[in-house]
Parts: structure tokens; sequence; C-alpha cells
């Protein structure tokens, strides 16, 4: 791998400035390969030395990618509005500059937020043109209702006349009035104007996938996991099973009906 410089690769990577990164090295501060490093401009190989700032390891990777099990309350957006941004529960040792949340979480929603500073995958992600699925599960106010399957299957129509692209959804066994549901657009209150638009009601909200990955069961609310290599990957592919068969989604909303409030 191309070498770069020590502060480059730290600036690009935290929340630090160049300076800092100097007065941090000067100090001692600042480990390559174990050793301190006292010069900020030293030549490293971001695919082979290891560095380390005031004890904690920097991560190789160009860009952050963190998954955040949104609870309900924080707004998705950069700044605090209409209540806390979700950036505040992103912890010190995971944040850098640039970060932002992929997409919107409406604040009563729960679940899987990509929160990143790689603006081309957020886009790549959250266009429709790419394809990539997003699940959710919702808790309904009044029965699920079968007719729902053709009709969200068909794009459906919602009050403003927009037109959704085809979904899939279905109920879970567990609960007449718990549903899954698949988009590749993210509309404004998407979900809950499509089932608006057939009569009923969301109560709760809670996004459990991005294309292949699935938010892990052991991310408590608010909590958030840096994704590394393997786990990025499956952000952008296909999910491995098709959470719609009934095992999985009947497993899944087992868990779930807990989780939701
Ligand atoms: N659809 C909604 O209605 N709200 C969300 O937060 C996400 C999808």
């Amino acid at each position: 791998m191309a070498l770069i410089r020590l502060d480059k690769f730290i600036s690009e990577r935290t929340e630090l400035s160049r300076s800092q990164i100097k007065q941090l090295a000067a100090k001692g501060d600042i480990r390559v390969n174990g050793s301190p490093a006292k010069k900020s401009d030293l030549k490293i190989d971001p695919g082979k030395d290891s560095v380390e700032v005031s004890g904690r390891s920097v991560s190789a990777q160009r860009y952050r990618y963190i998954l955040l099990n949104k609870p309900q309350g924080y707004v998705s957006s950069t700044e605090d509005t209409d209540g806390p941004s979700v950036l505040r529960l992103v912890p010190p040792e995971l944040r850098t500059k640039g970060l932002f949340p992929a997409g919107r979480l409406d604040k009563d929603t729960t679940g899987a937020l990509l929160i990143t500073d790689d603006g081309e995958l957020a886009h790549h992600i959250l266009s429709p043109k790419s394809h990539i699925p997003k699940i959710y599960i919702v808790k309904l106010a009044r029965p699920f209702e079968n007719k729902y399957v053709d009709i969200f299957k068909n794009g459906i129509k919602l009050a403003d006349g927009d037109i959704c692209l085809p979904a899939r959804v279905r109920n879970c066994k567990n609960s007449d009035k718990l549903a899954f549901i698949e988009l590749y657009e993210g509309k404004y209150h998407q979900v809950k104007r499509m089932f608006a638009a057939v009569g009923n009601h969301v109560e709760s909200l809670m996004r459990i996938s991005l294309g292949g990955l699935i938010l892990p069961e052991k991310l408590g609310s608010g909590q958030c996991m840096e994704l590394l290599h393997k786990d990025v990957e499956n952000l952008t592919s296909e999910p491995v099973s098709d959470l719609f068969l009934p095992e999985f989604s009947d497993f899944f909303s087992a868990i779930l009906i807990n989780k939701l409030s």
C-alpha cells in the first residue's frame, strides 16, 4: 500500500487536527507499531503499520461505518433540531470529522441506522437504483389484512398521489398486528403513509436490516458498533437468507416483539 504521512492518516480517521496530532506526537502519545513516533510527518504504510493515539488504536479503514441501534427520541440529522442528534450516541473513540446518518429514521422509529463519513457509499445504499432492501418490523393498530400483500406489491398510491415502488409485506405468525415490510426507497414517513393508505396505522416501527446486514441481537438500544470489511460489504449486498421466509420472519418477530415499544 502507498505510504502516507502519519498526521494525514490520523486526521482523516479521527476528530484530531494536524496541529493537535503534532503536539500529541511530541508528548510521545502517538505510537506506530508500539514505539513512540515523535514526528507527525513520519511516513507509514496503512496496510501494515499499527497506529495508536493515547492508547487507542486507529482503524486503518479510510472511512468509518457505524451501525447504531437507534432508540426513540433522537433525530437523524447532524445537528440537534427537534431533539438530540443521533451523533450524540457515537462514542468518542468512533468519532471522526464528517460523520452523518445515512438516511432518515423518524424520531420515534428505532433500529438499524448507518452513520458514516463515506458519502459515496451512503448515496449508493439510499438510491432506489441500487436496489438495496431495507426491512422493517411494524406494530399495527389494527389486524393485518392479506389484501395488503398485493396492494403493496403493485406499488401503492399514497394520499398525496405519490406512487411507491413495489414492496413486500407479510404478517408475522406471533401476532395479527405485527408485519414485516421490505422497501427499496425511503420516502418521507413511507411505512407509516403506506399503512395509512390501506386504512391501518403504524404504532411502532423498527428497522431490522440494511441490505445483507441484519441488526445484531446483542446490539442494545442506543448502542453503536463499528462495521469492518465483511459487514461493510454486506451493507450493499442482497441478504444471504430471505427474511421473508416464514421460518426467518417468525423467528425474528418472536425476538423483536419485546423490543418494539
Ligand atoms: N418509514 C417511516 O414511516 N418512518 C421511518 O422512520 C422509516 C420508514
